[in-house]
C-alpha cells in the first residue's frame, strides 16, 4: 500500500509555505513539502526566495549552516552562491563558474505569508493567489496544525452543507448560491442559523452568511457575515501537503474594524476562538477520517460530487 489516500499524484496549485515572519531577513529556514526538503531565504533586499535544500555540487543541506549574502544563497560546505533563481552565480575558488543550479520554487508574497507554486509537471504558475481587503480589517492570527489529511479532503467541507448542521450545531443551513466552479476557483455562499459564542452572546443563536471562496486545493478564504450584530469576519483555510498522507493547515482570522476600538477588540478575539472551536471540530474529523472514492450521497448532501469533479483537474497534467 502507498499512501492513505487514492488520488495519482500531489495537487498542482498555490500553497501556503509560511508566515513572512517566520522568515526574517537573511533568514534561511528548511520546509518540507510536497514530500520534499526545501528552504526559503530572505535576501538582504528583502525579497524571499525558494529553492530546493540540497546543493547541486556534493549534496550538503543549504538550510544547515548556509547563509545569506545580499540576494544570494551561501552552501555552507564549499561556499558556492545561488541567485534567487537557483543559478550557481560564484565558486570561490575556481575561474570557471559551472553551470549548475538548484531548483528553485515560484514564490510570492502576500498579506504576510509566502506561497509556493507546486507543479509536479513543473509547468509555470497560471493563476495569482488573490489580493484581499486588509485595508480597515484587524491584524490576523494565524494557527497552524500538522495533520494525517490531504488538501482535497479539508476543501470538501465547503460542498458538504449537512456537516454544519451536525458536527458544528448549525440551524437552517442553506444555500444561498449554489456552488459554483469558474476553472481553478470555486465559490459558495450559505445561510445558517449558530451560536452567538462570536459575539459573546453563546446561549443566543445569530443569523450568518458565509461566502466561501476556494483558489485551487490549498486556499479557501470564508467571509463570515453574522447579521444580528454586523460583524464581517474572515477566516482562511490554507492547506498544504508536506507528503501524500500529511498536511500542513494553517488557520488565519481576523475581522473587519468598527466604530468602536474597544469593540472590535473584543469582536476580533471572540470571533477568533468561536471559528477556531468549530475548525477544530473539523480538524478531529479530518485527522482520523477515510476517504471514500465511491461515497453514497443523498439529498440535502450538498454538490460533493460536483466538488470532486471540480478537484480531479489538479492531479491531470496541464499544457505547458
Ligand atoms: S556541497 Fe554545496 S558548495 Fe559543495
Ligand atoms: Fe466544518
Amino acid at each position: 500500500m502507498t499512501g492513505h489516500f487514492p488520488f495519482p499524484r500531489l495537487p498542482y496549485g498555490w500553497f501556503l509555505a509560511a508566515q513572512s515572519s517566520e522568515v526574517p531577513a537573511g533568514a534561511v529556514r528548511t520546509f518540507c513539502y510536497f514530500g520534499e526538503e526545501l528552504v526559503i531565504y530572505r535576501g538582504q533586499d528583502g525579497a524571499a526566495h525558494a529553492v530546493e535544500a540540497h546543493c547541486p555540487h556534493l549534496g550538503a543541506h543549504v538550510g544547515e549552516g548556509g547563509c545569506v549574502v545580499e540576494d544570494t544563497l551561501r552552501c555552507p560546505f564549499h561556499g558556492w552562491r545561488f541567485g534567487p533563481d537557483g543559478q550557481c552565480v560564484e565558486v570561490p575558488y575556481s575561474a570557471r563558474l559551472p553551470k549548475v543550479g538548484m531548483r528553485a520554487w515560484p514564490l510570492v508574497e502576500k498579506g504576510g505569508f509566502l506561497f509556493l507554486w507546486h507543479d509536479p509537471d513543473g509547468n509555470a504558475p497560471d493563476w495569482t493567489v488573490p489580493d484581499l481587503e486588509e485595508e480597515g480589517w484587524t491584524d490576523r492570527r494565524c494557527v497552524d496544525f500538522t495533520l494525517r489529511s490531504h488538501p482535497q479532503e479539508l476543501m470538501e467541507n465547503t460542498a458538504d452543507i449537512a456537516h454544519f448542521g451536525c458536527l458544528h450545531g448549525a440551524r437552517n443551513h442553506r444555500y444561498l448560491r449554489q456552488w459554483q466552479a469558474r476553472g481553478p476557483f470555486a465559490d459558495t455562499k450559505i445561510g445558517f442559523s449558530a451560536s452567538g459564542a462570536a459575539v459573546g452572546a453563546p446561549d443566543n443563536f445569530v443569523d450568518l452568511e458565509i461566502n466561501f471562496a476556494l483558489h485551487g486545493l490549498g486556499y479557501l478564504v470564508i467571509d463570515s457575515h453574522v447579521l444580528d450584530a454586523n460583524l464581517h469576519g474572515r477566516v482562511r483555510v490554507c492547506a498544504t501537503p508536506v507528503d501524500a498522507d500529511h498536511v500542513r493547515v494553517f488557520f488565519i482570522s481576523n475581522v473587519r474594524k468598527m466604530a468602536d476600538p474597544a469593540f472590535t477588540g473584543m469582536a476580533d478575539e471572540l470571533f477568533f476562538q468561536a471559528a477556531k472551536a468549530d475548525f477544530e471540530q473539523d480538524v478531529r474529523v479530518w485527522s482520523h477520517k477515510v476517504y471514500r472514492p465511491r461515497p453514497v450521497v443523498v439529498p440535502g448532501d450538498g454538490p460533493i460530487l460536483a466538488y470532486r469533479q471540480w478537484a480531479n483537474q489538479f492531479y491531470q497534467p496541464r499544457a505547458a
